[in-house]
Order: structure tokens, then sequence, then C-alpha cells
């Protein structure tokens, strides 16, 4: 794929962009953000990550677009709409309220291109199953809407998953969305690896490029991934060691220590036949970390906070001993937060973790949402050459 950034010479004038972003946001991060939008408490330049990294994500490739004369056409799923329901939930995975925000981010109208029958420009799809795609005329009107618009203008379709051809990855609904621009920018990093009809499908019948924020992702991650510095220490935490076998198996050869906290430390513990009380652990992974278990690089909590009988937070000394561990660090990826961030008592995993990261000398990768709000909401200061905020998990 060819990257955005070699397009800044060329005049796009009157050009369509297709471009995929993830507004993949929970109704929780989706009010929080409203709320800042609208108390005006960000500032892209000086605090990039003030606003939900992928939404910030996005606004520097649309901006270039732009001022660049071309019209830009954003697409993006969000929540998983069951396709046999008779109700897809329209309210809680309409993409409407990224409209207002994008707007107010961009300073610059974004039209929202609903689900409306009356207008014929997309499907009703709201009240009855999924359906695979658009119909003719829907497309036809879609197409010459955007074409009859001045350059310059954002259109911001409904969320993608409401037909059924997007998680299909169908020829059909990827020839109808390809129909409608000149060119496809992808900026949903947190996305790549589904391969759906506007991830994968697109991109073999336009032109595609990686946005600047994918280029970013991509050429920090492949240092990171590729060749990186010893001693290589992997932070993980989080809630569920199934979204975390993608990393274990990327690194287990690469890394020199896992450094294990959050919720799947509970499934490592109950492995290693500890007591977990009431915490959250994972049944069905007992085995795949008991494998895991057998590997010396694999760091456990030696202590943790406990609270009405469960595990929310990893103890004193083990952050001491992962505080150690990191500073000798030459690379570090972080994914998984230690704890139960939600409550500001059971940060302090988490911010030592982070403390660690800022006054180590290594090059850092801090990826996943929930980790980022971490950096977020942590006094601390993030910005530093030597570490990457990566909006994937
Ligand atoms: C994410 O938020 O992790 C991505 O958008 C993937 O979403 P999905 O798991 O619903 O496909």
């Amino acid at each position: 794929m060819k990257y955005l950034s070699s397009l800044k010479s060329k005049n796009l004038s009157g050009q369509i962009c297709l471009l995929r972003a993830d507004f993949n946001l929970s109704s929780a991060e989706l009010r929080r953000l409203n709320a800042e939008v609208r108390r005006k408490k960000f500032s892209i330049i000086r605090r990039p990550f003030s606003v939900s990294p992928r939404i910030a994500a996005i606004l520097p490739a649309i901006n270039f677009l732009t001022e660049k004369g071309a019209k830009v056409v954003i697409l993006s799923h969000r929540g998983r709409p069951n396709p046999k329901s008779s109700k897809l939930q329209a309210s809680s995975f309409t993409l409407r309220p990224f409209a207002g925000i994008l707007s107010k981010l961009l300073k610059k109208s974004v039209v929202f291109v609903k689900f409306d029958t009356t207008n014929n420009l997309l499907t009703s799809d709201v009240d009855r199953p999924l359906k695979l795609e658009f119909t003719t005329s829907q497309v036809v009107n879609l197409r010459n809407k955007i074409k009859n618009a001045p350059g310059g203008n954002i259109f911001l379709l409904e969320n993608l998953r409401f037909n059924a051809g997007e998680d299909k990855n169908d020829k059909k609904f990827a020839k109808q969305l390809a129909s409608l621009g000149d060119f496809y920018v992808n900026e949903a990093f947190a996305f790549c690896h589904r391969p759906t009809a506007s991830i994968a499908g697109i991109p073999k019948l336009l032109p595609s490029y990686a946005g600047f924020s994918l280029e970013n992702e991509i050429k920090n991650l492949s240092a990171a991934m590729k060749a990186p510095k010893k001693p290589f220490v992997v932070v993980l935490g989080g809630i569920k060691i199934a979204d975390k076998i993608g990393l274990i198996e990327n690194f287990k050869n690469k890394a020199d220590k896992f450094l294990i906290g959050g919720g799947i430390a509970n499934t490592f513990l109950s492995a290693r036949g500890d007591q977990v009380g009431k915490s959250l652990y994972e049944k069905e992974k007992i085995q795949f970390a008991k494998k895991l278990l057998k590997s010396p690089k694999i760091v456990l909590p030696v202590d943790v906070i406990v609270k009405n009988g469960s595990i929310l937070d990893i103890g004193v000394k083990t952050r001491k001993n992962y505080a150690e561990a990191i500073k000798g660090a030459k690379t570090i990826i972080w994914n998984g937060p230690m704890g139960y961030i939600e409550d500001k008592g059971l940060r302090k995993g988490s911010e030592a973790v982070l403390r660690a990261i800022l006054s180590s000398n290594a090059f850092s990768v801090i990826g996943g949402g929930e980790t980022l709000s971490v950096t977020k909401n942590s006094k601390l200061k993030t910005q530093n050459s030597k570490l990457f905020l990566s909006t994937g998990g």
C-alpha cells in the first residue's frame, strides 16, 4: 500500500476520497468525547490525545485532503449490530453524533448521510434485518449527491455494519462503496485486522493509500517488531488473554520478559494453582496459560490489591519489580491496564508502569484505548520522542 504523504505535491481538486476511519467507541466514551468537545476543552496541536485518539488520528488527513480541494467521504463501523435482529438498535450504533463532533473539531461542516427512505439515499434498514448491500438507485443518488458537491465538502456515511455486506466482505457491497470515490485512504489502524468490504474489498478496486496516522503506526510498530533493541519488555494487562494472544505469539521469541497484570494475571495465577477468590479470570484459557507459564519469560505479580474478594490492581512490591524490569529495557510495548482503572484508587499499578516507561531510555509503544486513557488521565508528560502512543489495541 502506498502512503497518502506521497500525494503532497499532487493536485486533488474535485477528487473524491473514501476515508476509512474507526469510530468504534462505546456509548460511555462517546458521551465523554461529546462533553469534551462541547466544553471545547481540547487542543489538537498541544494535546493530541485529549480527544479520542481514533478521532484525533483522522483529522490531519481530512484537513490535508480538503485543503487540496478533495471531497472526503468518511466510512466507519460502530459496535456489532445483530444481523438477524429485526431492530438494529440504530440509536446505539448510529454514527450521527460523530458528524457534529467532527464538524466542531475540523471547523467545517460535515454532512451526515443517514438511513432515510424519503430521499432514497440509503436504506431504512433500521427496522428490519440487515440487507447485504444498497439498492442501485440508492448508490446512484448518493454518488450524484457527492459528485455535485463542491470541492472540500465532507460526508459521513451511516454505520457500515448496518449492511451485512461490510463484515462479509461482500464483493457487490465493496463495489458499491468504491463507486462513490476516486481513491481510498485507510486511517483505521485499530480495524485493519478485519477483512471487511471497506478494509479489504475497496483497496482491490481503487488506488489506495495508508493515511498519515496509519503510516506513523506502521513505521513505529515496525521499529518495535522487526528488530527490537534488547532487553525487550512487553507489559500485558487488561481483561482477556484472548485479546492478547496475537501479541504474545508475535513476541514470544523476541521479547525477554512479559510483565503480566490486570485481569489476565488472574488467569495465570489461577493456572498456577493460586486462589483468586471472586476475581475475573478466563477458565477456558487456563490450559493456554499453563503452557505459557513454562516459559521463564512470564513474570507474574508477587502481591496484589484485593477489594471485596477480587484482585483489582498489582501490589506495591510488584510495582517495584515491574519498574525495575522496565528501567533496564531498551524496547517496551505496553498493552492493557494493570488494574481496574475506572476507579481512581486502583490506577496506582498502571501509573507506576507509565512512570517507569517515561523515565526509561527505551523506545516504547503504548497501545489500546484503555491503556491510553491511563496516559490521558495522568499528570505525567507523555509527549516524548521515544514514546509512541498507538491507536490500536
Ligand atoms: C476495535 O474497536 O477494536 C475495532 O474497531 C474492531 O472492532 P470489532 O471487534 O467490533 O470488529
